[in-house]
C-alpha cells in the first residue's frame, strides 16, 4: 500500500489534443488511485472547447486538477469561435476552469497532503521576455532578427497577442511581478512545488536543436525562484524534451508529451504521467 494510501501527485504537458493520437492518449489517462492529483503544465491545446474537453475529462477522473496556460492556449486561432486574445482570453480560460473545478494560477495556493506532502503547490503564468538570446546578440530586436534569418520563428509571434499589453515581454514582466506578489505569500514552513509551462531557468533550453528558439522559453527574471523559494521540485513542459534535470539541487520535471511524430520516434518511456511526489518511485 504505501503510497496509495496518500495517493500521487502526478504531472503531464504539451497533451496537444488537436490531434487525434493525443487525444486517444487523454482518453485513457487515469489516475492510480482516488487521491491522485494532476498538474497539467500547459499546451492542452489551442481552441477553447479542446482544452475544455480535456480539462473536464481529467477533472472527473483525478481529485484535484491544476492547471497552467501555455503559449498554445494563448493563441487566438482564426478557426476558433472563442476570438478573445491575450488577458482576456487567459481571464476566459480561467473562468472555464474555476466551472470544472479546476485550479489556475489565480486561484489561492493548495497544500497536497498525500504521499511526500504536505507541499504547496504553486501554479504560475509568467511568459517569456526573449531574454533567453542567441549567443551574440545582446537585445531582443537583435535576438529576432537572428530567428528571422535563419527561419526559426516561434508561432507565437503571429497569433500570441499580448492585448492590452503593449508587448508579450511586458505581459510577462507584468506576470513575474504578479507571481512574486503571490509567491511572497507562501508559509515558509512548507516547501513548494512551482508548476509554469515554461521553465524557470535557461539551462534546459541549452538543447534544443535551434537556439534561437531560446527566446520564447523563459525569461532570466525567474532564474533564482527555485532558490528563492523553498522549492521542492519544478514542474514545466513546453521544450518537448521530457526529462529531469537538476539545478542548484532542485529537482526539475519536464513532463511534455509532445506531437505524435515526436513521441513515435521517441516513445513514451515513462509513460504520459510523470510522479512528482512521492519521489524516488517509478523514476
Ligand atoms: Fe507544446
Ligand atoms: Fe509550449
Amino acid at each position: 500500500m504505501g503510497a496509495a494510501a496518500g495517493g500521487k501527485l502526478l504531472a503531464t504537458s504539451d497533451l496537444h489534443v488537436a490531434h487525434p493520437d493525443n487525444r486517444k492518449i487523454v482518453e485513457e489517462l487515469r489516475p492510480e488511485t482516488d487521491e491522485d492529483w494532476l498538474l497539467v503544465a500547459g499546451d492542452v491545446a489551442e481552441k477553447v472547447a479542446d482544452v475544455e474537453w480535456a480539462l473536464g475529462l481529467l477533472a472527473e477522473r483525478f481529485a484535484t486538477v491544476v492547471w497552467v496556460p501555455g503559449n498554445h492556449e494563448l493563441w487566438t486561432p482564426k478557426a476558433d469561435p472563442v476570438t478573445l486574445r491575450g488577458e482576456q482570453r487567459y481571464r476566459y480560460l480561467v473562468a472555464t476552469c474555476r466551472r470544472l473545478g479546476v485550479l489556475t494560477p489565480e486561484d489561492p495556493f493548495r497544500v497536497w497532503r498525500g504521499a511526500g506532502g504536505p507541499v504547496v503547490i504553486a501554479p504560475l503564468f509568467v511568459l517569456y521576455d526573449y531574454t533567453f538570446r542567441p549567443e551574440g546578440t545582446r537585445t531582443k530586436e537583435e535576438a529576432l532578427a537572428r530567428a528571422y534569418d535563419a527561419g526559426v520563428v516561434c508561432t507565437d509571434e503571429f497569433l500570441l497577442h499580448p492585448d492590452p499589453h503593449p508587448s508579450r515581454d511586458a505581459w510577462c514582466r507584468a506576470r513575474v511581478k504578479e507571481s512574486e506578489r503571490r509567491l511572497a505569500e507562501l508559509d515558509g514552513d512548507l516547501p513548494a512545488i512551482l508548476v509554469n509551462h515554461w521553465p524557470l531557468v535557461r539551462e534546459p533550453t541549452r538543447i534544443l536543436r535551434y537556439p534561437e528558439f531560446a527566446q520564447w522559453c523563459g525569461t532570466e527574471l525567474t532564474a533564482d525562484w527555485h532558490r528563492r523559494y523553498r522549492c521542492a521540485a519544478v514542474v514545466y513542459g513546453h521544450l518537448h524534451i521530457p526529462r529531469t534535470t537538476y539545478h542548484d539541487g532542485v529537482r526539475f520535471e519536464e513532463v511534455s508529451v509532445g506531437y505524435p511524430r515526436e513521441w513515435r520516434k521517441r516513445g513514451l518511456p515513462r509513460g504520459t504521467l510523470r510522479q512528482i511526489l512521492p519521489c524516488g518511485e517509478n523514476r
